[in-house]
């Protein structure tokens, strides 16, 4: 064997950069209620988004998804940049509210033609275009009619979703690369029903806590319903873990702030998932709350489903410590802040400031946590691809005198975290893909559209789409499938 090919063919170091394995793919991410707009046409109806947007002080400057960056009318154009940047990918979601938006708590109601068509003109046009449609069944846009019957504090919701996911499956089943059934059920659950800064805004936290397990159901139900419509599409789940550590190791109580956010964030959902379980803990912690009777006989099996692929949302690590009666009291949540907790049971934590840089969400960076989520993915779930389904950074980005957009810090952002993927690569663990929050500026939920996300600028006033510098290097990294030298 000569030198050469003693080195692992599937991930080949070069000496002035870093080269990813074949067949990696490179995307970028968005979500209907964020892009879209056209909230009232072709039949949609109105999703908890649509009312909590427009309940005043819920969203920075009374902003709504009404237009967004009008992808509904612009997709070919916005794929055509796709098509520019050399996306192998691109990760949308479907809005529920356009495909059945007569859904009722008991019945799902017709399908809507036209909400479909536009999902399949957008997923022939990115077929035309090289890039393989990765679709999220269900970021964030719950049908205001089912929310009004509970939401997801009812099980019916977890039924109809099911319902909702074959229906999509049979429409686009055949020419999707992967279905994601749920997109960070985390926010769902504690931040629209225990803090309330999302969508439908409550603040009740046993509801969180049945949220939570009906989300789980949810994603059990809808995967075993893609699968019957249509067995070869991969299914997957999109999860935002937490890179968690104690703010003093040494301290127990620290130590064991740590374990309920782990518990709450992460093993809430991923040990159902995964293992068919709740986690003992996290049962005994919140027990004041709830008994959680809504978990019914049979249900953890049938959450339990083989995962074709697991999704890690991965932004800012995490730091806690137990609150010592002072500080400001676990209100932080990363998107919003609110009186209300959204780590129910266990609201006695505290998030210290962070020191150092932080990106415009006041969030702080390390890589390092990204590495360590998807080896501890690696190790918990052997055998299942991972993908980075969400990874960036907002930051105040104004179009230049010269007319780019010059975002050095997103570039430095991202270039970090693909080199802890290609670490976790090398560590072994089986990352597939990378899909770069955002492809465009958007709704940035209760923050309206004054965070920016997006490799590409938008104008809200022209709608008009500037490639911003860190659009034109993703573009190059991709062009070589690898970064350049450190
Ligand atoms: C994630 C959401 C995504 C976007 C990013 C910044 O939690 O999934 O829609 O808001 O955060």
């Amino acid at each position: 064997m000569t030198a050469v090919e003693a080195r692992p063919a599937s991930l080949p170091q070069q000496a002035d950069g870093l080269v990813f394995p074949p067949g990696f793919v490179w995307g970028a991410a968005t979500a209907a209620y964020q892009v879209e707009g056209a909230h009232d046409e072709d039949g949609r109806t109105p999703s908890i988004w649509d009312t909590f947007s427009r309940t005043p002080g819920k969203v920075a400057g009374g902003d709504t998804g009404d237009v967004a960056d009008d992808h509904y009318h612009r997709y070919r154009d916005d794929v055509a940049l796709m098509r520019r940047l050399g996306l192998a990918s691109y990760r949308f979601s479907v809005a529920w509210p356009r495909i059945t938006p007569q859904v009722t708590p008991d019945a799902l109601g017709p399908v809507n033609a036209a909400g479909v068509a536009f999902y399949d003109r957008l997923v022939d046009e990115l077929l035309e275009a090289g890039i393989a449609p990765a679709a999220t069944l269900y970021h964030w846009d719950l049908p205001q009619a089912l929310e009004d019957g509970g939401g997801w504090t009812d099980r019916r919701t977890a039924e109809r979703f099911a319902e909702y996911a074959a229906v999509v499956a049979r429409h686009l089943g055949d020419r999707l690369r992967t279905v994601i059934t749920l997109n960070e059920p985390w926010c769902s659950a504690y931040l629209g029903y225990a803090s309330g800064v999302h969508a439908p805004g409550r603040t009740e936290p046993a509801a969180a806590l049945a949220a939570v397990h009906h989300l789980n159901l949810a994603h059990g139900l809808a995967t075993a319903a893609v699968r019957e419509q249509a067995p070869a599409l991969p299914v997957a789940v999109t999860l935002n873990l937490a890179w968690v550590r104690p703010e003093d190791p040494a301290d127990p109580a620290d130590v064991d702030a740590a374990r309920r956010v782990d518990g709450l964030q992460n093993r809430v959902f991923l040990d159902p998932v995964l293992h068919g379980r709740y986690p003992a803990d996290v049962l005994a912690d919140t027990a004041a709350v709830t008994d959680w009777s809504f978990v019914r006989d049979g249900d953890l099996a049938l959450v339990h489903q083989p995962l074709d692929a697991l999704g890690l949302n991965y932004y800012s690590p995490t730091v806690v410590r137990a609150w010592d009666g002072t500080g400001v009291r676990a209100e932080a949540d990363g998107h919003g802040s609110s009186a209300s907790s959204p780590w129910v049971g266990s609201s006695d934590l505290e998030f210290p400031e962070p020191a150092g840089h932080v990106t415009d969400m006041g969030w702080p960076v390390d890589a390092e946590g990204m590495r360590r989520l998807l080896l501890r993915l690696h190790e918990e779930a052997p055998g299942v691809p991972l993908y980075v389904t969400e990874n960036g950074a907002a930051y105040p980005d104004v179009v230049a005198p010269d007319g780019g957009v010059h975002d050095t810090d997103r570039i430095r952002y991202v270039d970090a975290h693909l080199r802890a993927v290609h670490r976790a690569l090398a560590d072994g663990a089986d990352v597939r893909g990378y899909y770069l929050w955002s492809l465009l500026d958007n709704f940035e939920w209760g923050y309206g559209y004054s965070k920016r996300f997006g490799i590409v600028h938008v104008d809200y006033d022209t709608q008009e789409r500037t490639l911003k510098d860190s659009a034109l290097w993703y573009a190059d990294v991709i062009r070589r499938h690898g970064l350049g030298g450190a």
